[in-house]
């Protein structure tokens, strides 16, 4: 079956979902998706700055949390355009939580300098996002599809001209002018993730397969506080940082405070710092996992602000009104992906990228909490807008179909990459984690994997959320992006690549 359109939009999250949204009055789109992606899961909120609060102190905090390793410009357009994508979302019906006096809840989380984060339904905020561009993308009639990408089609020119789809039993050709590819990360590459099963690198695969570059493939984010439920794998229930933003603090298997003395903002230090100690702590104690004190935070608080943290806790039967609970870290955002310009351009043409699978630098070594929803917000904007203004002319040459492989042994692709490309790494295992994948085929999992490890191979010093312990310290002869390809073979290649430090 074969079907044709302006736009194929692939991935239901917020990037895909603001993107197809901001299409549905200029063109002919289709949603794909396989799932809802981690939109729905994400706790925290969206980070904001408006009123008192200026763009230029979120725009630093975020430079700060990537290590100064961000894309600056982009990094204003996220901070600047953020407010006024967020009053869009409530406009279209989005509820965010309020104070007495009727203005917009803001809380506190790791790295921000001050309250910007704005929630809805306490930690529910994702679902709420999520509700509200469904609700609005429903009325806008925009056709939808369920099922798995498994192929880009390439133009004998070289642009994506389609997709291929697979639904049960049969395959579906879709032509179109453009593809956005907007899949989320790589969480299901790792054993445990906060992110759900179907976000498993399909998108860099894709896009890998397509001739497209990745970059920053090294900075995965590992959240400091998945909740400890004892299974080793899966998805596992996030901890919002916001719960430490109330007051909650990490404590180690002897009652002491972790974060204490380590950073100037103690629990509320960047993600990627929190999680090396939480790691070291669970290093050095022999333990499966570290404690999160919130009893000091009043019971009606926890309750009105935590209800999925609350209702999680319940299930492994832990209180988190009245005893510590159990958290690890877990892989939780690739803050790297598919290559593109501010407005998702890949360097293929025809393709574009949007959300967690693209790299535009927002991020830079390590994403700043409650960035990511913006991101989809401000990025899926500037994507439709790119794509209404200027949509590539059809292509009526030869194409080719490039089919992702199968991956034959996804369990040892995702053991590999737990073991050798954590929190922690160094150079013996980056070689061991090679040497095991060799075998095991070109499938995406497998593709994903390595080139996580070609990139922490490559990159050797430590910044933002890539540790090495052979190279400890940040060293600015490494001020430079790893660019990962395929070869022929289908294996990665890197090159580097100066970070600009233009404003
Ligand atoms: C959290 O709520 O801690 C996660 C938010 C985020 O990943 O930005």
């Amino acid at each position: 079956m074969t079907r044709t359109v302006d736009v194929v939009v692939i991935g239901a999250g917020v990037a895909g979902l603001s993107t197809a949204l901001g299409l549905a009055a200029t063109r002919d789109v289709l949603l794909l998706s396989a799932g809802d992606g981690s939109t729905p899961w994400a706790q925290g909120g969206v980070s904001a700055a408006y009123g008192e609060d200026d763009p230029l102190d979120h725009a630093r905090d975020t430079d700060i949390a990537g290590a100064g390793f961000c894309d600056l410009r982009n990094v204003r357009a996220l901070v600047e355009e953020g407010p006024q994508r967020l009053a869009e979302l409530i406009a279209q019906g989005a509820r965010f939580d309020r104070d007495d006096d009727g203005s917009l809840s803001r809380t506190l989380e790791g790295g921000h300098g001050r309250s910007r984060i704005v929630h809805a339904g306490g930690d529910a905020t994702g679902a709420e996002v999520h509700r509200a561009l469904r609700s609005a993308l429903q009325l806008t009639g925009v056709q939808t599809m369920d099922g798995r990408t498994i192929g880009l089609i390439k133009s004998d020119s070289g642009r994506i001209v389609g997709v291929l789809v697979e639904t049960g039993t049969e395959i579906t050709r879709i032509d179109a002018r453009a593809v956005v590819l907007a899949t989320g990360g790589v969480g299901n590459a790792y054993l445990a993730s906060t992110n759900p099963p179907t976000v498993r690198g399909d998108g860099i695969a894709l896009a890998l397969r397509a001739g497209a570059s990745v970059v920053d493939m090294e900075f995965v984010q590992f959240h400091p506080t998945a909740l400890f439920t004892g299974e080793t794998g899966g998805q596992l229930p996030l901890v919002t940082e916001a719960v430490r933003g109330e007051g909650a603090v990490l404590r180690d298997m002897h009652g002491r405070r972790i974060m204490a003395g380590r950073h100037p903002r103690a629990d509320l230090a960047p993600r990627d710092v929190v999680a090396r100690e939480v790691e070291a702590t669970m290093r050095r104690d022999g333990s499966d996992h570290v404690w999160l004190d919130a009893t000091s935070i009043a019971p009606d608080v926890l309750r009105q602000r935590f209800p999925t943290v609350l209702a999680s806790c319940a299930r492994i039967g832990v209180d988190l009104l009245s005893e510590q609970i159990p958290v690890a870290p877990a892989e939780h955002f690739l803050c790297g992906g598919i290559r593109t310009d501010r407005d998702g351009a890949t360097d293929v043409p025809g393709l574009y990228a949007v959300g967690e699978v693209a790299a535009t630098g927002v991020h830079g070594a390590n994403r700043l909490a409650s960035n990511s929803l913006l991101e989809g917000l401000v990025f899926g904007r500037r994507v439709a807008t790119a794509l209404t203004l200027d949509l590539p002319a059809t292509d009526h040459g030869h194409s080719h179909e490039l089919a992702l492989n199968h991956d034959r042994e996804p369990e040892r692709v995702r053991a590999i990459l737990t073991k050798y490309a954590g929190i922690r790494r160094d150079g013996a295992g980056l070689n061991a984690a090679a040497d095991e994948l060799e075998p095991l085929g070109t499938g995406p999992l497998a593709t994903v994997a390595r080139s996580v490890i070609a990139a922490a191979t490559t990159r050797q010093d430590s910044r933002g959320c890539h540790w090495r312990s052979d190279y400890p310290h940040s060293d600015e002869r490494w001020d430079e992006h790893i660019v990962v390809r395929l070869d022929k073979d289908d294996r990665p290649t890197t090159r580097q690549l100066l970070h600009a430090t233009t404003q």
